[in-house]
């Protein structure tokens, strides 16, 4: 075999149809879900300028821009993700629109990070956002639409399950034991990489980059390593700070359980998200094995519209990517089988046909229905073969017998049945 002269750039996909097919069916289910919970579709230009990223998503995005200077000298950048750019779209709008403001949108995303399973340089992001609600009933309306468009694709609650935590609770947990604010993004990002990361070496860091002392790390770790709130409450409920956190949380909860979707979620204190603007409840969306990098990532960024120039709105929203999600639904075995959709194969018997062909596949056509024939002379089987290969529902065969009467002979690929059809009535 000879290598191709281009190869493809690592971390990017080719979208053959079948493959293209496959990415269609879960966008048109992402689409499908925002329609019924009432979100409108956005979208926004795929480079922004820089400076929208640059300390609003943190370091963990900034290491990983596809960034570059354009002819005119402006620093620009492939969007990494869509929530700048839906802050600063709402910087223009958000004054002329009624709250809350319901939107989903489906970009491309771009993200120089290194290669590894369910990570890629480019993916499809399904963003969720409902802008001006304050109410932990958005939040949990946010996290609703996220697990009906994985219940959508065929998941239950035995594939899939949402983690949950706030980062308001945990930063009244810091600060009850005397956590230096200036130490609480230090923190976050120690308690977000727990999972990843050695015991030890998170202890070590909670000393020295938390400036804790190792008891108090210790009692810390324990607390977020919990799954449910008692412990939290015993050891803390006293604290005003604390207990209205924790009544917070236990009410998004209920909203969920009224939902019907308990079994989907689990209080989970070391999810904090790696993206810096997140400023109340965050959650992360895993495959229940636990085995594939998050599908789905979000939370509550109330500072962020301000930041970029428009409105103090409080926000609220998520993002769930194509990739890990893909990996999930085929390893569930919950491919659709992608059928070829065409209505008439036209076979001709002979080249002089063609013409006759011609004009019935185009009035056929432009009644809406699809049809095909062969561009070049073939033999009577070779077409046959190409309708079963474009899954033709029904062969028009036009012959010297029939035509000659003004009719055409028209087969079930199915049952393989046939009828004869007046040509004009095709026409
Ligand atoms: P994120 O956690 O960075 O959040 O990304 C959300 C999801 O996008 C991830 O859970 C993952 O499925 C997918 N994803 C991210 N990076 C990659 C990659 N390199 N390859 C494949 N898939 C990837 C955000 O982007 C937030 N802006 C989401 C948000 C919207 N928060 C509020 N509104």
């Amino acid at each position: 075999m000879t290598k191709p002269i281009f190869a493809r750039l690592p971390g990017f996909r080719d979208f053959t149809p079948d493959e293209f097919a496959f990415r269609e069916h879960i966008l048109n289910a992402w689409r499908r879900v925002s329609t019924r919970y009432g979100f409108l579709e956005y979208d926004g230009p795929p480079l922004e300028p820089v400076g929208l990223y640059v300390e609003k998503s943190g370091e963990e995005i900034l290491g990983q821009l596809y960034n570059f200077q354009d002819k005119g000298e402006r620093e620009v950048s492939l969007r990494p993700e869509m929530t700048p750019s839906l802050a600063r779209i709402l910087a223009d709008h958000s004054r002329s629109l009624a709250k809350p403001i319901r939107w989903f949108s489906v970009p491309q995303l771009f993200r120089y990070e290194r290669q590894q399973r369910g990570r890629l340089r480019e993916h499809f992001q399904w963003n969720v956002d409902i802008v001006g609600e304050e109410s932990v009933v958005a939040d949990a309306e946010v996290l609703a639409v996220g697990i009906d468009g994985l219940r959508e694709l065929g998941f239950g609650s035995n594939d899939i399950v949402a983690k949950i935590s706030d980062r308001r609770l945990l930063s009244s947990v810091l600060s009850a034991f005397g956590v230096d604010k200036k130490n609480f993004a230090n923190v976050f990002s120690i308690i977000d990489k727990l999972e990843r990361s050695d015991p030890k070496r998170s202890l070590e860091r909670l000393q020295t980059e938390g400036g804790m002392s190792e008891s108090d790390a210790h009692e810390v770790l324990e607390l977020f390593g919990g799954k449910t709130l008692e412990e939290i409450a015993l050891r803390l409920g006293d604290r005003k700070d604390v207990s209205v956190e924790l009544e917070r949380l236990d009410s998004y909860l209920g909203k969920l359980e009224a939902m019907g979707l308990g079994p989907y979620v689990e209080l989970d204190l070391r999810i904090v998200r790696g993206l810096a603007y997140y400023t109340g409840i965050v959650f992360e969306i895993f495959d229940k094995k636990g085995e594939l990098r998050a599908i789905c990532g979000g939370g509550r960024y109330d500072g962020l519209l301000e930041l970029v120039g428009g409105d103090p709105l409080p926000a609220v929203g998520f993002g769930m990517g194509d990739v890990v999600l893909g990996e999930l639904i085929r390893e569930k075995g919950l491919v659709p089988d992608i059928e070829a959709n065409t209505d008439y194969y036209i076979v001709i018997l002979t080249e002089e046909y063609r013409d006759l062909a011609l004009s019935i596949a185009h009035s056929c056509r432009d009644r809406g229905l699809s049809v095909l024939y062969g561009l070049s002379e073939q033999s009577v089987r070779k077409q046959f073969f190409a309708a079963g290969k474009y899954g033709a529902r029904e062969v028009i065969v036009l012959g010297p017998d029939e035509v000659s009467r003004g009719f055409a002979t028209i087969r079930d690929m199915d049952s393989g049945e046939e009828r004869e059809v007046p040509i004009e009535e095709l026409r």
